[in-house]
């Protein structure tokens, strides 16, 4: 796959050799476009023998080694065969011409002509990156689906310090691989999505919880409606912020969480319980505050399944996906809680794992079927969601379609049902 890296004119702009080629790990042709000003950073040169490719440096015949009627369509034939346009560094006059239409020079022409995913990660010093019209720029941008990847805070070439370092290449690159594998697989599915850990209230001021950030629910809920599904996330309370154009039901408790799924279970075609539900709650809530005097005993009961309920509940051809963190015995409590619940899959987390799991960015997990477990590798909560999602829409395929590799690693799990 072809991806344009477009170069402008911001100290960061010698950082965009190194993206080049962690780009070019993911086995992705990649072009390079610089604007006049990137020149003045960083010679077109070290690009051209980083791609091996022609550096396009301008409107017109120079940068290019083709003629003047080649070059006077240049920029729409680059436009129309690049899969992904990223322009990092992005300064605040790249993203101000781009949010008003402005084309004077090959890259902004770029942007108008094509109409592949546009990614943007911008570098610039802390109040340029405050000012207003910067702002309003970048939403405008975001409102028309160019991705942002939002600039680190810290230490800037300019001596001040805030945000406006451009990202990390590995955050740029994942926004690159992300828009690359969009797919519109999921049109036409209602999935409803439970995220966060429920609470159950002690006295006014405290609960049981658990650890769970969310993230990986509200990551399978943004995959999920970028794939064109409609995506109804039930989440108990995180420090995430609501995925855009997708219908949020906040909740906090497990039955709250039960009454907000089953209210509009007729509606899903796909479940997924990411969520971590309290299994217990105390069996009285105080109405005051507890007061500390000696040992205290709690007089605990069960939640109500969800799932279980969900499984009861279930329509012809929807699919009901459960999630499960273990630390022990992973894969037998796996299958036997895949048994158990009746659910189709079940995504294997072994939260004993260093650096994965609760509140991490990344995991990793094994979908576990009732014939197969594939170990999905180690990823960003992100880009796992679309593996899952993927594995997710193999379920829906007729037995006989799957391919030899997605039996491979099958497990006799499925006599015991
Ligand atoms: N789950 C649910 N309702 C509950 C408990 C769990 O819907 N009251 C769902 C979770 O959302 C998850 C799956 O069931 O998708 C497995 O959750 P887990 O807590 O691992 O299972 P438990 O039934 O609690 O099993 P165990 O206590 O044996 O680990």
């Amino acid at each position: 796959m072809k991806v344009t890296v477009g170069v402008t004119g911001g100290i960061a702009a010698y950082k965009s050799a190194e993206l080049v080629r962690d780009l070019q790990k993911h086995a992705l042709d990649v072009h390079v476009v610089m604007t006049q000003a990137a020149q003045h950073f960083i010679q077109p040169l070290t690009f051209a023998a980083l791609t091996g490719h022609t550096v396009t440096t301008g409107l017109w015949a120079e940068g290019s080694d083709q003629g003047d009627a080649a070059s006077a369509i240049e920029h729409i034939d680059a436009a129309q065969t690049t899969d992904a346009l990223v322009i990092a560094p992005a300064t605040a006059d790249i993203l101000a011409k781009m949010a008003h239409g402005i084309a004077d020079d090959f890259l902004t022409t770029m942007v108008l002509a094509t109409t592949a995913p546009v990614i943007v990660a911008p570098a610039m010093n802390v109040n340029m990156w405050n000012h207003p019209a910067t702002q309003a720029n970048l939403e405008t941008l975001a409102n028309r689906n160019v991705r942002i990847v939002a600039p680190d805070s810290g230490y800037l070439a300019c001596g001040m310090i805030g945000a406006g370092r451009l990202a990390e290449n590995n955050a740029i690159v994942e926004a690159v691989l992300s828009v690359l594998h969009h797919r519109i697989d999921l049109a036409g599915e209602t999935v409803l999505i439970t995220a966060g850990g429920t609470r159950e209230a002690l006295d006014p001021v405290r609960f049981l919880g658990n650890r769970s950030s969310g993230k990986m629910g509200y990551a399978m809920a943004e995959a999920a409606q970028r794939r064109g599904a409609r995506v109804i996330l039930v989440s108990a309370p995180t420090a995430l912020r609501a995925p855009a154009n997708v219908e949020v039901i906040p909740v906090v408790t497990t039955e709250q969480m039960r009454d907000a799924v089953l209210s509009r279970l007729d509606q899903a075609t796909i479940v997924i319980k990411a969520a971590a539900v309290a299994d217990y709650r105390p069996r009285a809530q105080a109405d005051q505050k507890l007061r500390r005097s000696g040992p205290l005993t709690l007089e605990l009961e069960p939640t109500e399944d969800i799932l279980a309920a969900v499984v009861k509940a279930r329509r012809p051809g929807m699919l009901i996906i459960g999630f499960a963190a273990e630390t022990q015995d992973v894969l037998a409590h796996g299958r036997d809680k895949l048994l158990r619940k009746g659910a189709d899959a079940i995504v294997l987390n072994d939260v004993s794992r260093e650096g994965v799991g609760f509140d991490s960015d990344r995991n990793a997990v094994t979908f576990l079927t009732r014939d197969r477990a594939i170990e999905l590798p180690e990823l960003t909560k992100r880009e796992l969601a679309d593996q899952i999602l993927d594995e997710i829409l193999t379920l829906r395929r007729p037995r006989h379609l799957l391919s030899e590799s997605d039996t491979d690693l099958s497990l006799s799990i499925g006599e015991q049902a």
